[in-house]
């Protein structure tokens, strides 16, 4: 695996496989790399010539300064678990490199998908999600990319910027890894007790159980119940929305194929963020 730092190396390494009109899958992350993200490798794989793995940190993401701080760093983990995978490249980035004195922000009109869920509860979120990604595809130039379910608004966003930017890449949607106890895997996992472990499991069993209370009851009587079963859990509730999987307005009386239930939480310092499609596509 070759590791790169800078953009020129990048362009050295890449270069010649554009030339070629290689395949090349791109996995962005943040590092603290888990099974979830080795998902999204294995499938790049899979489908490109060659893969390369961003880790980078991306400061502009962060709405909360103590968030960023606290942000799992496991770098040389995260290098063994790449080479242990297959992974072609990985990309690390200096934040001077990616946020040079001239960086100009794309413009992107998000419209109504950021002001709902997470885009409403972490101002400037998606704006730094769209300048990092953005910055990204135009740099690795990939023929795919690979996001993960888990961030399911994340995925929404993308591919709007994708379609507003005409940027020609086809971006790959990967299903959520979970721990066998059903707990979304996540690189904030890491900042969990034993204890707290536990407790979070009640966002996927609230998401299971709306998938069965989809069955017989309309969004609306759905969430409710699902609101009801939450409250008793340890976990303090930031939202949780049943929403159309394209304009992520809110559903109240009538199913959709792809319904989702999107649910934030915290669990003690530690918030969490989870999805489950209620009815099939
Ligand atoms: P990060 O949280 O590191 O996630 C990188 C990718 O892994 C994202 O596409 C995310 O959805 C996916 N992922 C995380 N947990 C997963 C799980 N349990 N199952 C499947 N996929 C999972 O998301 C980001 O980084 C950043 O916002 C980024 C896109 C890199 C931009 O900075």
């Amino acid at each position: 695996m070759v590791k790169l730092h800078s953009i020129n190396e990048l362009d050295g390494h890449l270069q010649p496989l554009r030339e070629k009109n290689r395949k090349i899958g791109f996995v962005p992350t943040m590092g603290a790399l888990h099974e979830g993200h080795i998902s999204l490798i294995k499938q790049a794989k899979a489908e490109c010539d060659f893969v390369i793995v961003s880790i980078f940190v991306n400061p502009t993401q962060f709405n909360n300064p103590k968030d960023l701080e606290q942000y799992p760093r496991t770098e040389s983990e995260d290098i063994a678990l790449l080479e242990k995978n297959g992974c072609d490249f990985v990309f690390l980035p200096a934040v001077s490199e990616m946020y040079p004195d001239d960086y100009k922000a794309e413009k992107v009109d998000l419209d109504h998908i950021e002001n709902t869920m997470e885009g409403k509860h972490r101002p400037g979120h998606f704006d730094g999600v769209v300048n990092i990604v953005s910055r990204f595809f135009r740099l690795v130039q990939p023929s795919r990319a690979y996001f993960g379910r888990k961030d399911f608004q994340q995925v929404a966003v993308v591919i709007e910027m994708v379609k507003q930017l005409k940027l020609p890449v086809k971006i790959v949607v990967v299903d959520t890894m979970r721990n066998p106890s059903g707990l979304a895997m996540s690189s904030r996992n890491l900042r969990l007790s034993e204890q707290e472990l536990e407790q979070a499991v009640v966002i996927s069993q609230v998401l299971n159980k709306g998938q069965s209370w989809a069955k017989t009851y309309s969004p609306a009587v759905t969430l409710e119940k699902m609101k009801r079963y939450f409250e008793d859990s340890a976990l303090k509730l930031e939202y949780l929305q049943i929403v159309h999987p394209e304009t992520l307005n809110d559903l109240n009386q009538y199913w959709v194929p792809g319904a989702t239930a999107c649910i934030a939480a915290f669990c003690g310092e530690v918030r969490l963020i989870d999805n489950m499609e209620m009815v099939s596509t």
